[in-house]
């Protein structure tokens, strides 16, 4: 059902708002950053509530309207779900929700996997709220037919990210724990269906070696929002006043180093709180 009057800002000069359960998102944000570089941008990181893999479906569509509130309210001219799990519970309800205004949600990149392996195996790792949901379920009938597709998911990787363990031996573990079945099927394209996965390549490639390509949908999202804005006639111009800021719902020390560290931010952060089903910022 459609929010109560929603009221869009929509200006070119307005900000892309971006958001994640925590940091796993700025594996987009920096993408997006790269590919379009005269636009601002809002960083939500819904710390918070970290990790969303384990949430029921309606928590998730809760969190991602009040995020989506919060960012209207900020001018944000489209929205982008940097987040696989967020998209798969939500990207419809928040359509739904927000009739006519633009959103960019993400899924495992099946297709390209599927298109070009070479031993017949794909595989795919996500948090296990993703593999449940309609979206992805679609996307293995659309897209996987003709391979053999393994999935995995893998619960700790997530807080092992947010906390900074990029290649810790806990990591190492974990990751496989998580990889060796998914090796022995003979995958040679292995699909990074969560935006935290990004920052734990190098481990990721120690363990597959050479002969297994990662496949890293934000590429393909930022080109996505850059034709969304073309579409709409939204692009910054090339004279705009750049500007990041980013939110977190969670401690906002931790969150600016892990951010220096995993994307070199250095810009604005500030601090959110949820107030029922309100994010407000703490002054
Ligand atoms: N970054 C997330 C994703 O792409 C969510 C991880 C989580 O909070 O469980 O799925």
């Amino acid at each position: 059902m459609a929010e109560e009057a929603p009221v869009f800002n929509l200006s070119p000069d307005g900000p892309i708002g971006i958001f994640d359960s925590g940091v796993g998102g700025l594996s987009v944000w920096r993408e997006i950053a790269r590919q379009l570089p005269h636009e601002s941008t809002l960083y939500v990181a819904d710390q918070g509530h970290v990790p969303y893999g384990i949430r029921s479906l309606s928590e998730v569509r809760e969190y991602t309207k009040g995020i989506t509130r919060f960012l209207l309210a900020r001018g944000a001219k489209i929205i982008v779900i940097a987040c696989n799990t967020a998209s798969g519970a939500a990207l419809r309800t928040l359509r739904e929700s927000f009739p006519g205004f633009a959103f960019v949600g993400m899924e495992p990149a099946v297709k390209p996997a599927a298109e070009n392996t070479q031993t017949g195996v794909i595989a795919v790792i996500a948090t296990k709220a993703t593999f449940q949901g309609e979206l992805f379920h679609s996307l293995v009938e659309r897209f996987a037919a003709g391979v053999r597709l393994e999935t995995q998911f893998c619960p700790e990787l997530v807080e092992l990210v947010e906390r900074g363990d990029l290649d810790t031996p806990e990591t190492e573990t974990a990751l496989r724990q998580c990889l060796t079945p998914l090796l022995k099927a003979g995958t040679d394209h292995l699909v990074l269906g969560c935006t935290h996965y990004p920052f734990l390549v190098e481990a990721i490639t120690r363990i597959t070696g050479p002969n297994v390509t990662l496949v890293d949908p934000a590429p393909a999202v930022a080109r996505q929002t850059a034709r969304v804005l073309d579409y709409l006639n939204l692009r910054a111009p090339v004279t705009a006043r750049v500007k990041h800021t980013f939110f977190t719902s969670g401690a906002p020390e931790a969150f600016e180093t892990l951010a220096h560290r995993l994307v070199n931010f250095d810009g604005d952060i500030q601090s959110v709180a949820w107030h029922g089903n309100e994010l407000q910022t703490t002054d």
